[in-house]
């Protein structure tokens, strides 16, 4: 992200958050009907695509590959899709700026076309690991040049063939992106899954009207299959919508209530999280929407109690980490959260068990950090100085802390939140005033 001298954002403690409140669509969700609108036969509508920054570099680096993709006067976007296999190939790098689900996932596609792809992104994503989408994508017949396992990724698609492939880490995106090649492969492709992740891709590519087969133990598509148009309304956010559980949660006396927050059971492990720490969760008017589980939650202040992520659930709530982190330093004092098993936060958007360590400190609380997670120790948050990183999710958890500590404290890199929040601080002053 850039980082200009005005992109500080001051937090005045409150007292109390109440109100209603609407999180934008579902970053994960929105790349993938993108993704697979684009190599659809007919034209999709896209309702409620997620206003973020990395959902716009999904876009634009569609563009780039010949997908015609125009907004309608309500909003909704509108993608003509090319076919699978039908994509152009782009006449300049595509740049994924922040998004490294743009970049997996996208890897997957471009690989089974037989023209070159240079796919980029900021200084950020170009710090992150992609040898494991290089990696099964090699296997599978594409040409990968990369730069010590990362990016900028060369890609010289083709003829693929389906593979069997279990991913090193527990990976939706490397998952989704090993699929999406197996759209394009010849046979059969199969992924692997000992801990579940995240089922988007599996779940939209039957809506666009593939035959996803899954068993106990992995998923599987057959190559040569077509996907058809759909109109799709993309539910609101369960990792925004968590930003808001922890203010909630974390300040006496305090309720907000979400609608049409993305209910997905391999999302919703978090919630567990919250009843755990002692926050009022409450769920009503569950629906499904093409095969995803949408409903209405309210969050509650109830008690505060020291909580727990165990290593075989944080792959499961990776990125409601920086919010969990924000709910046990508003807690009163001597109450811990401890999370291991999470050494994929140290290579997200940022470190973000050295950048979360750092920013809390600043602010009051005690942390020990460890390779693959931390505890936090809640302490009477004084407020100060801390830094972004260049990472949404970390200005969100310091800005939502920030509400109950004694002094002011102001946020660098703030405007990192447009990547998946855009509005967030303004949505935050309305709840809080
Ligand atoms: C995502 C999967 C997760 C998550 C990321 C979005 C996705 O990453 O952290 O924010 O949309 O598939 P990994 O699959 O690499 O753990």
């Amino acid at each position: 992200m850039l980082r200009t001298p005005t992109d500080v954002y001051t937090i005045v403690p409150t007292s109390r958050a109440m109100g209603h409140v609407r999180v934008p669509g579902d970053k994960s969700i929105s790349h993938r009907y993108a993704m697979l609108a684009a190599i659809a036969d007919g034209d999709s509508t896209i309702t409620g695509y997620s206003p973020g920054a990395d959902c716009a570099a999904t876009l634009d680096c569609l563009r780039g590959l010949g997908v015609a993709i125009q907004r309608s006067p309500d909003g909704a976007l509108l993608v003509a899709g090319r076919g699978v296999g039908g994509l152009r190939a782009p006449a300049a790098p595509l740049d994924a700026l922040n998004s490294g689900t743009t970049m997996r996932l996208l890897s997957g596609i471009v690989a089974g076309h037989s023209f070159k792809t240079v796919i980029t992104g900021d200084s950020s994503l170009r710090r992150r690991p992609m040898r494991r989408i290089v990696e099964p994508l090699t296997r599978m017949g594409a040409r990968i040049d990369a730069d010590d396992g990362r990016p900028p990724l060369t890609i010289e698609g083709g003829a693929l063939r389906g593979i069997t492939h279990e991913p090193q880490v527990p990976s939706a995106q490397v998952k989704s992106g090993v699929l999406l090649a197996g759209l394009h492969a010849s046979g059969r492709t199969r992924v692997v899954e000992v801990i579940p992740t995240r089922d988007h891709t599996e779940r939209a590519l039957e809506a666009f009207g593939a035959t996803v087969v899954r068993d106990q133990n992995g998923i599987e598509v057959s190559g040569g299959q077509r996907l058809c148009a759909q109109a799709l309304t993309v539910p609101g956010d369960i990792s925004g919508a968590a930003f808001w559980a922890s203010l909630a949660g974390g300040t006496p006396g305090s309720s907000i209530e979400i609608d049409g927050v993305g209910l997905n059971l391999s999302r919703i492990s978090v919630l567990d999280v919250y009843r755990r720490a002692g926050v009022s969760v409450e769920l009503s008017g569950t629906h499904e929407s093409a095969g995803e589980r949408v409903g209405a939650v309210r969050f509650a202040f109830a008690s505060s109690e020291s909580f727990t992520v165990e290593p075989w659930e944080a792959p499961l709530v990776i990125d409601e980490i920086p919010a969990l982190a924000a709910l046990a330093a508003m807690m009163p004092p001597g109450h811990t959260f401890t999370v291991r098993g999470a050494g994929e936060l140290r290579v997200k958007e940022s470190d973000r068990i050295s950048a979360l360590a750092a920013g809390f400190r600043a602010m009051g609380s005690h942390v020990d950090e460890y390779e693959d997670g931390f505890t936090l120790e809640s302490r009477p948050l004084t407020g100060g100085a801390v830094d972004a990183a260049g990472d949404h999710r970390l200005a969100m958890s310091f800005a939502i802390a920030a509400t109950r500590a004694q002094g002011r404290t102001t946020i660098g890199g703030a405007s990192s939140v447009d990547v998946s929040y855009p509005g967030f601080f303004d949505e935050l002053a309305r709840l809080t005033r």
